[in-house]
């Protein structure tokens, strides 16, 4: 695996790739890596001849108050595991290589990033859209892969891609995969190393009161209610507050008072700490 962090010579190493012919995935990246960016990897292999993985914590996605200086970055570890995986090129840029003196651009939707996790993290989703647009570029994949535990980031990139008519990849080569959870339920975030012994014991509480939730939802209990209930649980766990618990429309991430027979989605974030943790499950009509 040759590690890479200046454009040249990402073009040129992904000349020699595309030499080779076949298919090149990207596993877009901020490091910090855990089992659930392996399994991106892992499905990246499965699915192409050659996999590039980038590790780049974008400053344009953090807020002024936000977690920038302490997000955690271990490139030699990170490395070495994704060479492991059979990772062909790691695109490791460094800010001033990203975004070079003069970069005025800023790629901004509206609609799917306003709401939730838009809302209470202003900026964010254009920092996110700004940076993959980039990636995009400097790749050109014919394909893609993200996690479904940022399912907020992945609607924006998939309308990103659609809206803008991209064509590397295309809209339908983006590829989300399903979260991966510690044994508890906890779904894995590079954030997790930030929780306190008690903290990480409490957090458990999230995916499990979110389940609890889901089925009284599709029980038939009112949605404001099951919601209202998933609140009191985790303020009770000890999570100091929640910026969200919605029930969404699977595609839109339109606020649902009801739960039809459409897709949907309950999505939460909630601090624990000085900690804040999203989370994501589908909610599917009983059989
Ligand atoms: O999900 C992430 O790690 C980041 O938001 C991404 C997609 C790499 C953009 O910085």
């Amino acid at each position: 695996m040759q590690t890479i962090a200046t454009l040249h010579m990402l073009r040129t190493a992904l000349a020699a790739l595309r030499a080779d012919g076949g298919r090149v995935a990207l596993v877009p990246t901020m490091g910090a890596l855990h089992e659930g960016h392996l399994t991106l990897v892992r499905r990246a292999r499965a699915e192409a001849d050659h996999v590039v993985a980038s590790i780049f914590v974008n400053p344009k996605q953090f807020g002024p108050s936000e977690d920038l200086d302490a997000y955690p970055r271990q490139l030699a570890a990170d490395a070495a595991m994704l060479e492991a995986e059979g990772v062909a090129l790691l695109w490791a840029p460094s800010v001033e290589a990203m975004y070079p003196q003069g970069f005025a651009t800023s790629v901004s939707l509206a609609g799917v990033s306003d709401g939730l996790c838009g809302a209470a993290r202003p900026g964010h989703f254009d920092g996110v859209a700004t940076v993959v647009l980039k990636l995009f570029n400097q790749v050109a994949p014919d394909m893609a892969f993200f996690g479904e535990k940022d399912f907020q980031q992945l609607a924006v990139i998939r309308t990103m891609a659609r809206d803008l008519d991209l064509t590397r990849p295309e809209p339908q080569a983006i590829i989300g995969v399903p979260t991966v959870r510690e044994a508890d339920g906890l779904a894995m975030s590079s954030r997790n190393r930030y929780l306190s012994p008690g903290e990480r014991a409490a957090a458990a509480t999230l995916p499990r009161a979110m389940r609890e939730a889901i089925d009284a939802m599709t029980s038939g209990a009112p949605v404001a209610g099951a919601l209202a209930g998933l609140e009191s649980e985790l303020l009770a766990a000890g999570f100091a507050s929640i910026d969200y618990a919605t029930l969404a429309d699977g595609r839109s991430l339109e606020p649902l008072a009801a739960f039809g027979t459409e897709p949907a989605r309950l999505l939460v974030a909630a601090r624990i700490g000085g900690t804040r943790l999203i989370d994501n499950m589908a909610v599917s009509p009983a059989p």
